[in-house]
């Protein structure tokens, strides 16, 4: 196992079946290897990244979240563009140099509100990256949020097997066109991110090594990866969790074939494991995504069942994952975090 190991930090990349092998193991140099490769690039340093969950409207139906068009039981919100300003404040202050704006697919978000806020953010906090997290949109769109002032953007593939995409989704979304979104967003000059569940229901091992691939293919500027975690009101709900050894094996894998990728420790792995995220920065993960949204709305912003930090304040959320890093010999800074290409 080790020569193979020694051979994805060398060739950053493998066969299809020696991925599959790699996966599956339980070998610590795996890790061991993961952290050298990112501590060349990124050293000790954690990258922190406020995260906004700023409406809980979606027109889509994804039979894994708990946000999905149909489920009634959530109540629905927008925050209003003084409170997002305000959640940039609380996390400025904190020493948050990016905010990840995330939401449903909402269409009440015209370009023109989403600029008018780009702009509000960008003025404020002109030394502050910001990342939109707000699912597909025309190329014409992508490309008047990134004139606003956008730097990033957060789009998860989900699976890069057509078939498998079916299975998780309805029929009228694609990956045909979530690819399109991504190749778009790339063009147009955003670091852009893709992603996808450990777990999720009809996941194969092969389905994991097409997502390597893809990832190889994309040069993706961040990747994020955590485990699928069941919601009540989907049609999952009766499936099982996504496994926390084969999630961070697959963040290490992930580390050595990209060594300067920008990979959070997600809170999907704080949520399974108590020390999740720990145990993803220590198998190669290097950026963290507190919550900043306010703590009102946080129940109403739940992708999964046992979500963590619902009801932590900003500042408790940050110290609390300070801690944690310094207690594995890492350190959180406050910096905007860019790709180093
Ligand atoms: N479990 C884990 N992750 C989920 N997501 C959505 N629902 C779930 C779930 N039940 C992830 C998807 C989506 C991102 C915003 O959250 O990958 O792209
Ligand atoms: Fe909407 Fe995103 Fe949830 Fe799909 S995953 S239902 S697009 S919020």
């Amino acid at each position: 196992m080790r020569a193979l190991i020694d051979k994805l930090a060398k060739e950053q990349i493998l066969t299809k079946d020696e991925f599959k092998k790699l996966l599956s193991c339980n070998e610590p140099y795996l890790h061991e290897r993961a952290r050298e490769a990112r501590h060349q690039v990124y050293g000790k340093q954690i990258f922190i990244r406020g995260l906004i969950e700023f409406t809980n409207h979606c027109k889509h139906n994804c039979y894994y979240c708990g946000l999905r068009r149909d489920n009634a039981q959530v109540p629905r919100y927008r925050l209003s563009e003084e409170q997002i300003l305000n959640c940039c404040r609380t996390g400025y202050d904190l020493g948050f140099r990016t905010f990840v704006l995330q939401g449903g697919e909402d269409p009440y978000y015209t370009d023109d509100i989403l600029v008018g806020l780009l702009c509000r953010i960008k003025e404020t906090y002109p030394d502050c990256a910001v990342t939109l997290s707000i699912g597909e949109r025309s190329y014409e769109s992508y490309k008047n949020l990134f004139d606003a002032g956008a730097d990033r953007y957060l789009l998860r593939h989900e699976t890069a097997d057509a078939a498998h995409y079916g299975m998780l989704h309805p029929s009228y979304m694609s990956l045909e066109s979530r690819k399109q979104s991504l190749s778009d967003l790339k063009e147009i000059g955003f670091q852009v991110g893709c992603g996808f569940m450990v777990g999720s229901p009809g996941q194969t091992l092969d389905h994991i090594v097409g997502d390597l691939f893809f990832i190889k293919d994309l040069e993706p500027a961040m990747v994020g990866i955590g485990p699928f975690i069941p919601h009540a009101a989907t049609p999952f709900n009766q499936e099982q969790a996504g496994d926390l050894h084969l999630t961070v094996n697959t963040l290490a894998i992930l580390r050595l074939m990209k060594p300067n990728l920008l990979l959070p420790a997600t809170t999907a792995l704080g949520s399974i494991h108590k020390e999740g995220r720990e145990l993803g920065v220590l198998a190669g993960a290097n950026v963290v995504m507190p919550n900043l949204s306010p703590t009102e709305t946080r129940k109403k912003y739940l992708l999964y069942d046992n979500k963590i930090s619902t009801d932590d304040d900003p500042r408790y959320a940050r110290d609390l994952i300070d801690q944690k890093m310094q207690a594995i010999g890492y350190e959180i800074i406050t910096a905007r975090g860019d790709y180093i290409a």
